[in-house]
């Protein structure tokens, strides 16, 4: 008769125009002696550094650049930052930049207070002590790390990306600043924006959904489908760059307390194997993945559908909808990539083991799994 019981996670955030300005009063608040500002190139050549740090400065926090993240965080990227952070006596943390940058400083702030390897807190709630004061400013409109309670790193000895799902790992705030978004490049805008579509349908169909985290995926899912394209093809569009970057926080929101399914559990597996982009990968399976789990929740598929704007929602019209919108948007149907058939074994072993895939609608078995594999790679 009662309802299972379901836990929200939200951090502090502030959107809108300008908020990555407040960054030098909000970390002094937070108690800011030494930054260590994690970035990527990215994001210093396109100049959105210079605003951070005279802000630090004009509150007189010292700060130290860490943008040696690769794309895809490998666990050597967050054990050299946390190596930077101890050296140089930081005491907090500044994000900036995409799901790369916002994931190796959560990896960081795990290892600088916990120890050991970030490897070791693989899983769910398996980091015991929270870390060092983080302050995240995203630059796409996609990965939700600003908000989430995961964070994924690149295992390179095992070749697979590893999840930490953990409210440790949420930041203790975010400034969510749509202006970033203007110097994202085609592809990027594409395949973040087709990243934040896959959270907010895979929170929805999730079989940890509840009814705030339906709230929030029913509307990133009808935000973007009304300005991921125009974005795309303008990214001066004010309107169109406040409603993705306030549509990618709505799916981080969802996914963040629903967790995801089948989609990210087989793109972190390929993209631990093959570093390829992570909306790209997402991109590609999900119109497989909505075709396979469709009977297991029509339903919820068909109010997506007409959160789409579907007037006839149906399996075939969502997955082609999607697959539209994806042609739209530039990204093909397959990963261009040559793969052995015994590497797709290894896919397929991985992607189960993953902690998305417990909450897909349906479980699948391996059998499945190199089938949807097989329709997307190039053997
Ligand atoms: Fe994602």
């Amino acid at each position: 008769m009662y309802e299972e019981l379901r836990k929200i996670v939200i951090p502090e955030f502030i959107f809108g125009f300008n908020s990555r300005l407040l960054i030098g009063s909000y970390a002094k608040n937070l108690g800011a002696e030494k930054v260590l500002i994690v970035t990527d190139d990215g994001i210093i050549n396109a100049g959105w550094l210079e605003d951070i740090v005279q802000s630090l400065s004009e509150h007189e926090i010292e700060y130290i650049v860490y943008r040696d993240v690769f794309p895809n965080p490998r666990e050597c990227d967050v054990m050299l930052g946390a190596d930077v952070f101890e050296t140089e006596k930081c005491n907090f943390i500044i994000a900036v930049g995409g799901g790369s940058p916002m994931d190796c400083a959560k990896g960081i702030a795990i290892v600088v207070s916990n120890g050991g390897s970030v490897l070791d807190y693989e899983g769910v709630d398996l980091v015991p002590l929270p870390g060092p004061p983080l302050i995240c400013i995203p630059s796409t409109a996609g990965t939700s790390a600003d908000v989430s309670q995961f964070a994924i790193v690149s295992d390179t000895m095992r070749l697979v990306k590893i999840a930490i799902i953990s409210k440790k790992v949420v930041p203790d705030l975010s400034l969510i600043d749509p202006v970033l978004l203007t110097t994202m490049g085609d592809y990027l805008t594409a395949c973040t924006g087709m990243d934040a579509l896959t959270h907010a349908i895979e929170a929805y169909v999730s079989n940890a959904s509840s009814p705030i985290t339906d709230l929030h995926a029913l509307e990133s899912v009808r935000l973007i489908r009304k300005s991921l394209i125009p974005l795309y093809e303008n990214r001066r569009d004010e309107s169109a760059l406040r409603d993705m970057m306030m549509a990618s926080l709505h799916a981080g929101i969802a996914f963040s307390n629903a967790s995801l399914g089948a989609v990210h559990a087989m793109a972190h597996s390929l993209g631990g194997i093959f570093d390829l982009a992570h909306g790209e990968c997402n991109s590609i399976l999900l119109e497989h993945v909505i075709h396979r789990n469709y009977p297991f929740a029509s339903e919820r598929y068909d109010e997506i559908g007409r959160a789409f704007g579907l007037a006839e929602p149906s399996r075939e019209n969502l997955v082609s909808a999607i697959s539209e919108m994806r042609k739209t948007l530039g990204i093909g149907g397959k990963i261009e990539m040559k793969i052995q058939a015994k590497d797709v074994e290894k896919l397929a072993e991985f992607a189960l083991a993953d902690p998305c895939m417990v909450t897909n609608p349906v479980q699948y078995d391996k059998l499945e799994i190199i089938e949807l594999y097989e329709r997307v790679l190039t053997l």
